[in-house]
């Protein structure tokens, strides 16, 4: 075994020992050697990635396509109500306007993305809308609800009663202090979703979603529209998602860097850790912050790294579809 080998298989056993023991007898051994794993694979961040993951696997199982895949997989939260973190009931600005980011990037290298943009439902297929049907890559604001409206889609409220209650309470201090894991705490936050799927040709998509940071200053978009940074896919290597504070993954521009570490060798466990380590060495605000990484490459090797404990990841794979804690910079 030659050294780099070593070094990916001890990374992939030390991702797996933070894994909770009623888990770790269900997955896999994920090594540098062990080849192309079972496809297809799927991988989001957080709790609601369980059902997304779900909802990607369904139209794969019907014989969709990878991209199709992802951008149905990521609907599910943006529809839900109760998620405060992505799509309808995300929580709104500091002067209660719910604005979204979203982005997706498919097999061909094509990539799709609306930031800035309000009353509609689904971001994400709006981008998708943009990655396939224009010449561009992102819309922002006024001009993508335009372009969104003239498509056929709906304008909604996305304020619902809860988010709107949050935001009074928050107007109280108007104390803008981000937290980490605050997006994270049963039955009321997450944070974005970001789902990588490779389809059983080994045909990679990805998609990235959210209603970006809490109380935010009007106008802030976040990691998550923006190509290389919230995500990035490259039907060669592989792909990665990003989540959390995402000014730190935009001046570190996290995912692409991810893809690139794979590109050059690294296992995608050792990706998300070197790009965790990048934020580290290089910007003293990370003590502040949570930053989660997940990657996925073409043979569908998975990992995941994050700042702080308290990041998790749904994976689905050999047809089971898992939460998995993710291993962390920080102990606590
Ligand atoms: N990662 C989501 C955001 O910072 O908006």
């Amino acid at each position: 075994m030659n050294r780099r080998k070593f070094i990916e298989k001890v990374a992939a056993a030390g991702a797996v020992g933070v894994i909770p023991k009623l888990l770790q007898s269900q997955l896999p051994t994920v090594t540098a050697e062990a080849g192309t794993q079972s496809l297809p694979i799927i991988i989001s961040t957080w709790n609601h990635g369980l059902d997304a993951n779900q909802a990607a696997v369904d139209v794969l199982q019907k014989g969709g396509g990878v991209t199709d895949a992802v951008e149905q997989g990521v609907r599910v939260p943006e529809a839900d109500p109760k998620n405060m973190s992505v799509g309808l009931g995300g929580l709104p600005d500091r002067e209660g306007k719910v604005t979204l980011d979203a982005c997706i990037m498919g097999p061909d290298g094509n990539a799709g993305s609306v930031c800035f943009l309000e009353h509609i439902v689904h971001p994400i297929s709006v981008a998708r809308l943009v990655m396939d049907h224009t010449p561009h890559v992102m819309l922002s604001g006024e001009g993508a609800l335009q372009f969104a409206l003239e498509n056929g889609f709906k304008k909604e409220n996305l304020l619902t009663p809860a988010a709107e209650k949050a935001w009074k309470n928050w107007l109280n201090t108007s104390n803008y202090d981000p937290q980490p894991n605050w997006e994270n705490q049963p039955n009321e936050f997450h944070d974005t979703i970001g789902l990588l799927a490779v389809d059983k040709n080994g045909d990679m998509a990805g998609a990235c979603t959210t209603s970006g940071m809490g109380f935010k200053m009007r106008g802030r978009v976040g990691d998550s529209p923006i190509i290389g940074a919230g995500l990035y896919v490259d039907n060669e290597v592989g792909g990665a998602t990003a989540t959390g504070m995402g000014e730190l993954v935009m001046k570190t521009l996290g995912s692409f860097l991810v893809v690139e570490l794979m590109r050059q060798g690294k296992s995608p466990q050792a990706a998300c850790e070197e790009a965790v380590m990048r934020i580290v060495r290089k910007l003293p605000e990370h003590k502040k912050y949570q930053i989660g990484y997940i990657a996925l490459d073409k043979k569908g090797q998975s990992g995941a790294f994050s700042l702080k404990k308290g990041f998790n990841y749904a994976l689905y794979q050999a047809d089971e579809n898992l939460l998995i804690d993710s291993q962390s910079y920080f102990d606590s």
